[in-house]
């Protein structure tokens, strides 16, 4: 490999046909006069842009269909020429330079362009002397190079992730994988699970309980997650009429006096506001208002007066404790407007926790959260939320669902494979990785691997397959052409056969 050009902080290289350097692959670019040296990271290959060597292939082609001869080469000179053909020019990006042993993001010289030697340098070196340490080890996948990828939990602790690629491309799996390794290394984590497949973090594949199990608590809206009023209290209560029901602020202030006056004897609970509602004096359209609003609240099913079933999300969390554990809210089978209930009720639980500091810091999950995340909460979840210590990890296969402002503050991005224009030029747009990068490496990445950007990986972009999980893996999407399609081609045989 030899540098052609330099231009910018793309360092362009010609590589043989033989050498495997691929996109994605990080380079050391050794020069002997000058202490340490430049790494690169491969973000596009192409053939070498010459018009003389377009000219010489026209021209074979055109002998080759027509002249029918003996071809002599006595000097083996096609060999080589069919080499200079393949020479593949490889589009690197400068990532630092390694110096005294530690990896150091900027570059002070040029290296020499007839003396420098090239080498292809490992992903989880790189890692190393980048200076990534920590003690919650998280195995991800492994490299290209077959070499095993782990990031820490430290690195997510404390900073905003997004996974984020089209369908099916392995999102939930490696959301998956991490929450069961910060579960291992006694987190506590909140999970919004948009199609219940989160409890199989608790069982193994042949579908016995895995050691996890009793730390994983998957709780349903309307089945096993009900809340009584009293619980929520005035806080919780007025969020969810104001936000998720919209009550104009006329209704609000008798709502506050209702259940302020349910508080002082006792009866502050669903079975009772609907009668509060109604023998309350006071306008008849804000009465009406109210009213409809308490029918939504009690036709939502999330709402119990039995105080024994009634769940407390501070027992939940308190529970996991010391351990860590998950708290999976299984939001598939909920409305929509439940769904927002249900999430505006435990973030503003979790909020009154955090200020008192009755719970450690907690990582949360949420996937595809813009169905029931409402508009205000995507901004305290980067400034607001992260201070009381609710560290977010967004999930999502609709990346114009989360705002620009976002994606800038994001610490860590997960990208896989994207082949829409628009969903890649979102994301090139906002991330903090050059868009060269994301563009060409992420059009062409395989089902199942993703390029890790961010603070996990020392701002060093790297390529990772993700591994298999060991635990039992639900949410596959539901064909209607399943087994049954392998039947039909075998009544289809069978008719041949008879025929
Ligand atoms: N690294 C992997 N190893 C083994 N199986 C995987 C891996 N990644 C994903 N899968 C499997 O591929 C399928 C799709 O993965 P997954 O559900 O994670 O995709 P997704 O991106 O979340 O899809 P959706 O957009 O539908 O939510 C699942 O059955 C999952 O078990
Ligand atoms: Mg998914």
């Amino acid at each position: 490999m030899r540098i052609l050009e330099k231009s910018g902080d793309v360092i362009s290289i010609v590589a043989l046909p033989s050498e495997t350097v691929y996109q994605g692959d990080y380079l050391e670019i050794i020069d002997e006069q000058k202490i340490g040296s430049v790494i690169v990271q491969v973000y596009e290959e192409s053939y070498i842009p010459s018009q003389s060597l377009t000219e010489d292939i026209i021209r074979d082609q055109i002998i080759e269909s027509t002249a029918n001869g003996v071809e002599l080469d006595p000097y083996e000179i096609s060999s080589v020429s069919q080499m200079i053909k393949d020479m593949r020019l490889l589009k690197c990006k400068v990532r630092g330079s390694i110096q005294n042993g530690i990896m150091i993001a900027n570059v002070a010289w040029l290296p020499s362009r007839s003396k420098s030697k090239i080498r292809k340098v490992s992903q989880s070196h790189l890692l190393d002397l980048a200076g990534q340490t920590g003690s919650a080890q998280i195995k991800v996948g492994n490299t290209k190079d077959g070499e095993t990828f782990t990031i820490f939990g430290e690195a997510i602790d404390g900073n905003l992730s997004i996974i984020t690629g089209k369908k099916e491309s392995g999102k939930s799996h490696l959301s998956k994988l991490l929450v069961s390794s910060l579960v291992a290394n006694g987190a506590i984590v909140l999970i919004f699970d948009l199609n219940n497949e989160y409890e199989g973090l608790g069982f193994s594949k042949d579908g016995t309980k895995n050691e996890l199990s009793t730390r994983i608590v998957v709780l349903e809206p309307g089945k096993s997650l009900k809340f009584s009023l009293d619980y929520l209290g005035e806080y919780s209560l007025i969020s969810l009429m104001q936000h998720v029901l919209d009550a104009p602020s006329a209704s609000l202030r008798e709502f506050i006096r209702i259940i302020g006056s349910l508080k002082t004897v006792d009866k502050l609970s669903i079975d009772h506001l609907g009668d509060a509602i109604q023998n309350w004096r006071c306008n008849e359209l804000v009465k009406d208002a109210l009213y409809a609003r308490f029918q939504t609240l009690r036709g939502s099913g999330i709402f119990t007066s039995e105080e024994d079933r009634a769940v407390k999300v501070d027992s939940v969390l308190r529970s996991l404790l010391p351990e860590g554990g998950a708290f999976v809210v299984s939001l598939r089978s909920s409305s929509s407007l439940a769904k927002r209930m249900v999430v505006e009720i435990i973030l503003s639980k979790l909020v009154q926790l955090l200020e008192r500091e009755a719970i450690p810091p907690i990582f949360l999950f949420a996937e595809e959260a813009h169905l029931y995340l409402r508009e205000t909460y995507w901004d305290d979840i980067v400034t607001r939320m992260r201070h009381f210590g609710i560290f977010t990890t967004l999930i999502t296969n609709q990346p114009d669902a989360i705002n620009n402002g976002i994606y800038r503050q994001a610490d860590n991005i997960f990208l896989f494979n994207f082949t829409n224009e628009a969903d890649l030029d979102i994301i090139a747009r906002a991330s903090t990785a050059d868009s060269d990068t994301i563009r060409s490496i992420v059009r062409t990445l395989p089902k199942r691997h993703c390029l890790v950007l961010g603070k996990v990986v020392s701002d060093l972009p790297m390529l990772v397959k993700v591994g298999e999980a060991k635990f039992l893996t639900l949410g596959q999407t539901k064909k209607f052409f399943g087994k049954s399609s392998s039947t039909k081609r075998i009544h289809v045989n069978a008719k041949l056969v008879r025929a």
